[in-house]
């Protein structure tokens, strides 16, 4: 309806008529706004050829990470460009990450990069909790605000509260005109275009990648990587879009096994270290859109309570890429199919033979360094929750209940 926007700071307020707006501040005077033109590609987002919207969003990832490759990397002297950064090295030792929903996850996911890559300390919040409760504000903290939208409530008052308090802040947004972004001091955009799908995909995606590329650059800055594995890094990243882009085209088998998940009462999925936040948003995405009982959990935790849960023929997802924790992550799955559930087993290629029995289906990944593979994973459970939705008839796009945006509390 339009493609003119303007902010509204607390207090103000405007009248709008047919053919023109009025703005005042909060005693009443009247006064100028200016008026921002958003960009036409903006405008122009459709469906194209796709059913959904959250088809399309799923396809266009590998766009989301080449333009945040672009944005970010030195291709030729492989190298990464955080330009106009605020703050000098020295002055950050610790990162706070905030946000909600999908947005969590890729905190979740950035801890295991962060810890990995770097010596900082790392903490994670959901904005929920963390805006009530007595926080210790540090100085030398970098708080990072991840959100897609850049509008949600809890992640916009995670964000006022550290202003408050004179904090580093820092936001990883989508929209770059949101409130997030305009209040924090730093900005990372994430560069994936209009999200319109209620459930996030290639926000997810953009979010994670911004938060390595971020990792990557701290740690490289605080000596805390090696120059030679900084640069082999940068390397296979520029890789990642090709490798997704490939994992795209599984889409056969993940059709086929979505029909038992819809049969289910409910589901489990299972992943350890980098593999435990792609759990989470696989679950998350499944319940999202196919209103079906799922829950993300460490595979360690099992043993814990969750196993009790099992029972005959329950799907239950496992994420065990050839990484550190795979043989772990195996042993897991082995109590879970002894227990009579139907593991779906999602791990990347590999020349080894999985040793295991009674693995109900196998979905292959492309090969890549370990840090990277979480994007990988991402792609088939997001198709799963896709075509388990689509089977059932609901409405992809903006399943019931919920909203793309979460504006109040
Ligand atoms: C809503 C959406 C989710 C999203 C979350 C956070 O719940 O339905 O898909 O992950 O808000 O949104 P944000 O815009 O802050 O990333």
């Amino acid at each position: 309806m339009t493609n003119k926007i303007t902010y509204l700071n607390d207090g103000e307020f405007c009248i709008i008529k047919k053919d023109h707006v009025e703005f005042f501040s909060e005693d009443g005077t009247k006064i100028n706004k200016k008026v921002l033109e958003l960009s036409t590609e903006e405008e122009k987002y459709d469906k194209g050829d796709f059913k959904h919207f959250m088809a399309k969003e799923i396809e266009e990832q590998p766009i989301t990470l080449k333009n945040g490759i672009k944005e970010y990397i030195d291709t030729s002297n492989n190298d990464i460009n955080i330009h106009n950064f605020p703050w000098k090295i020295n002055e950050i030792s610790s990162v706070t990450l905030i946000g909600c929903g999908t947005a969590y996850h890729s905190c979740l996911m950035a801890k295991y990069w962060f810890e990995e890559l770097t010596s900082l300390d790392v903490n994670i919040d959901v904005a929920s909790e963390f805006r009530y409760r007595k926080n210790r504000f540090k100085k030398d903290t970098l708080y990072l605000f991840v959100s897609q939208s850049g509008e949600t409530a809890d992640t916009y008052a995670a964000l006022d509260l550290c202003i408050k308090n004179n904090m580093k802040t820092c936001a990883v947004v989508n929209v770059i005109e949101s409130s997030i972004a305009r209040d924090s001091e730093f900005v990372l955009p994430i560069h994936c275009g209009t999200e319109i799908g209620v459930a996030s995909t290639k926000a997810f995606l953009g979010q994670i990648l911004i938060l390595y590329i971020l990792a990557l650059k701290l740690g490289s800055l605080k000596k805390d990587l090696e120059k030679k594995t900084y640069i082999e890094k940068i390397k296979d990243l520029k890789e990642l879009p090709k490798l997704v882009e490939k994992t795209l085209s599984l889409d056969n088998k993940i059709q086929a096994v979505s029909s038992t998940f819809n049969e289910a009462k409910g589901s489990m999925f299972l992943g350890r270290g980098f593999s435990f936040p792609i759990a989470l948003e696989g679950a998350l995405k499944l319940k999202e859109l196919s209103y079906i009982h799922a829950e993300g959990y460490p595979a360690g935790e099992m043993k814990h309570g969750p196993l009790a849960l099992i029972e005959e023929g329950m799907p239950v997802v496992v994420l065990a890429p050839r990484d550190d924790y795979y043989k772990k992550t195996i042993s897991n799955m082995q109590e879970v199919i002894a227990r009579g559930a139907k593991v779906l087993l999602i791990t990347n290629k590999s020349k080894d033979e999985i040793v295991s029995e009674n693995i109900w289906e196998t979905i292959e990944v492309e090969s890549t360094n370990e840090d990277l593979l979480p994007f990988l994973l991402t792609i088939p459970l997001q198709k799963l929750a896709y075509y388990s939705a689509l089977k059932k008839g609901f409405d992809i796009d903006k399943p019931r209940n919920l909203a793309k945006s979460v504006t109040v509390e």
